[in-house]
């Protein structure tokens, strides 16, 4: 954080702060790691964080995490409330069928797309994450 003096901040107010899909708002930040919010629908892109983990926390709607791993290709399923770690070295999509609202939790500099990626579409946006209100 700033030197600034920190104040407590509603997620809710935070996310009507903002109208851009899969574009994360930084709300706080916990010793290097980010908390960021996102709004997202439809489809994110295949892509990896060689070097750390991601964690899902679903605000609103849903959100599924497709997973590439060894034993083959799967999806989770995370509805409202759940929690989700895509591990390392693990290519993910996120997809969410309908408007959903994440927090994800992640060290700063973290990449939405990763170290690697597919072509990223033109609704992704490629990023470590904006600070709030811009
Ligand atoms: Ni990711």
């Amino acid at each position: 954080m700033s030197d600034e003096p920190t104040m407590p901040l509603s997620l809710d107010k935070a996310l009507t702060s903002f109208d851009a899909l899969w574009s994360p708002r930084i709300v706080t930040r916990v010793n290097d790691y980010d908390v960021r919010v996102a709004k997202v629908e439809g489809e994110h892109v295949w892509h990896v964080h060689e070097d750390t983990d991601e964690f899902f926390l679903v605000l609103e709607g849903e959100l599924r995490i497709s997973l590439r791993e060894t034993a083959g290709e799967r999806t989770v399923l995370l509805p409202k409330g759940a929690v989700f770690t895509v591990p390392r070295g693990t290519e993910h999509k996120p997809y969410a069928p309908s408007r959903a609202a994440i927090l994800m939790f992640e060290p700063a500099g973290t990449s939405t797309v990763g170290d690697r990626h597919d072509e990223i579409p033109d609704h992704v946006d490629a990023t470590t994450g904006h600070a709030l209100g811009s």
